[in-house]
């Protein structure tokens, strides 16, 4: 399953994940900058925010209040679309699927 990150200048970074891994994990095997995940993987950092891109977001399952509660309180230059990309678990029909990064992350 690829999944694209695509940076503040427009440049794209290819990841291959396998499905049940996060696309936080993806980013980070990738060595995507932008992507720091300071915590991990649970949830309380906001360093693994990125943006799903528009045409994705009604095939990515929606945050949950708590992931919702920390993009609020502890992410920079929040869009509609933000999401801490440790919570997206991927799934093979997210083949394609493209986040964008946060110009305050790389
Ligand atoms: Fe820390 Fe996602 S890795 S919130």
């Amino acid at each position: 399953t690829r999944i694209i990150f695509r940076d503040r200048n427009g440049r794209d970074h290819a990841a291959d994940a396998k499905p049940g891994e996060t696309v936080m994990q993806a980013a980070v095997n990738e060595m995507v900058s932008g992507i720091v995940a300071d915590c991990g993987g649970a949830g309380t950092c906001a360093t693994c925010h990125g943006y799903v891109d528009p045409k994705w977001a009604d095939r990515v399952p929606p945050p949950t209040p708590d992931e919702s509660e920390m993009i609020e309180a502890g992410c920079f230059d929040v869009e509609p679309t933000s999401r801490l990309t440790c919570q997206i678990t991927v799934t093979e029909d997210m083949d394609g699927l493209i986040v964008r990064l946060p110009p305050s992350q790389g």
